[in-house]
């Protein structure tokens, strides 16, 4: 068993990009396998912050190489801006960086699409980051997407300009209009696709199994988070991908017998963004507090993130949907100088849900009930061993795990890959 996961347990920005980053010594290969440019993974070290949206968060080790597997949606617009910026970092990104020819690819008009449909919603709009991602994959399940191993095709722009027309139809069959130049769009588009071509495009699931054989480690990086997920996640306001362990046999073609550990990672606390219910939301100081303290701003489009209390509920149920090994507790060291702190164990409402997370969130009137906890004073992101971390930081942590009953093996206490303690 040569591969392990690691993915969110929550709404997203969880933190992968810096513990992928923190784990990539010890393996060969680092895997993404769904998602788009939607996800922002962030990575700090040596005083520069560095934010991924396609491409793995293993990009900056020397030895290891990085895959972009088939279960992810290319933008070639976005991905022609990642490596330039990464350009700058002389990192030999022609080796290292190796693209399924069976990732689907998104089209100028896929954006376009993305917003004319959330402006259409109105109020009851999903808040996407409008990167094209719903449309892509639908494409891709309807059949009709292009693939990477396409653009060295003879003549695959006639697929491409049917698909177009098909898109812009759709386009202007809403009501409200979008502004958009696509011959512009076009040109950019095309441009970027020279960059794409550059790179190795292999045939992954083959490339990853002889890698297995070689006896090569591989770590299968996910994007988003488990609450997220298209099927098990609080649709619709979900993406549109398998954000949970399964995503990673679909969208790498591993076998579910090469999975080893799953690291299931989570905030302290909670963060969602965009629409959609949120049991422990906190509307008012402390949130906002929260907010401040954690920067939890979007990387990728800079929105506020919502902000809450930990949520056991949702926490055991990701757990239980992805089979998760070992835990990761992020962003500890935001909660210092809270006076109270409050884990939520179960949700209460009129239909008695107990502890099961529920089949639709936002129909029912959850209310959460709350076990609190003392908080602590000491700031905590200089400390590097477990022993000089308060004693209401290790009860609330304790707490945790045993109410998840799996073990938390690292501890984030700052963005910098220094501040990381291993237990
Ligand atoms: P989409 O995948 O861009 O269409 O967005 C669908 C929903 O997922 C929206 O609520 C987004 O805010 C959320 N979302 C998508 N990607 C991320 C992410 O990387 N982190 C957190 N939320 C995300």
């Amino acid at each position: 068993m040569s591969v392990d996961l690691i993915l969110g347990l929550q709404w997203g920005d969880e933190g992968k990009g810096k513990i992928v980053d923190f784990l990539t010594n010890s393996y060969e290969i680092i895997a993404r396998f769904q998602g788009g440019p939607n996800a922002g993974h962030t990575l700090e070290f040596d005083g520069i912050k560095h934010v991924l949206h396609t491409i793995p968060s293993g990009i900056f080790h020397s030895k290891v190489e990085n895959l972009i597997g088939n279960g992810v949606v290319i933008d070639p617009v976005i991905f022609k801006k990642e490596i330039e910026n990464l350009n700058k970092f002389k990192i030999d990104l022609y080796s290292k960086l190796l693209i399924s020819n069976k990732a689907h690819i998104i089209l100028p008009t896929h954006r376009i699409l993305d917003a004319s449909s959330e402006i259409s919603k109105g109020k009851s709009k999903i808040g996407s980051t409008l990167r094209g991602i719903g449309p892509t994959y639908m494409d891709k399940t309807g059949r009709n997407g292009i693939r990477v191993g396409d653009i060295f095709e003879k003549n695959w722009e006639i697929k491409y300009d049917l698909l177009c027309k098909k898109h812009i139809n759709i386009i202007n069959s809403y009501k409200k209009k979008i502004e958009f130049n696509l011959n512009e769009m076009n040109k950019e588009f095309f441009k970027a696709i020279e960059t794409l071509k550059q790179f190795k495009v292999v045939n992954s699931q083959f490339y990853l199994s002889n890698a297995q054989k070689s006896g090569k480690k591989i770590l299968a990086e996910g994007a988003q988070g488990t609450l997220l997920d298209i099927d098990f996640g609080t649709y619709p306001y979900v993406t549109s991908s398998t954000t949970t362990a399964a995503g990673a046999c679909t969208g790498l073609g591993i076998a579910p017998k090469d999975i080893n550990e799953v690291y299931g990672i989570f905030k302290a606390y909670t963060t969602r963004v965009g629409s959609g219910p949120f049991p422990t939301e906190i509307n008012g100081e402390d949130g906002e507090l929260m907010a401040k303290a954690g920067n939890e701003f979007g990387s990728t489009t800079g929105r506020a993130r919502r902000c809450g209390w930990l949520d056991l509920v949702a926490l055991k149920y990701a757990i239980q949907i992805n089979g998760v090994t070992q835990l990761i507790m992020m962003k500890g060291d935001v909660l210092s100088g809270f006076k109270k702190i409050k884990i939520c164990t179960s949700y209460d409402s009129e239909k008695k849900l107990a502890d099961e997370f529920p089949f639709n969130l936002s129909e029912n009137e959850i209310k959460p009930k709350y076990i609190e906890f003392p908080g602590w004073e000491k700031d905590i992101s200089d400390i590097n061993s477990e022993n000089e971390l308060p004693k209401e930081f290790i009860s609330y942590m304790n707490f945790i795990e045993e109410e998840l009953e799996t073990p938390i093996k690292i501890i984030s206490v700052g963005p910098d890959r220094k501040q990381t303690i291993f237990r």
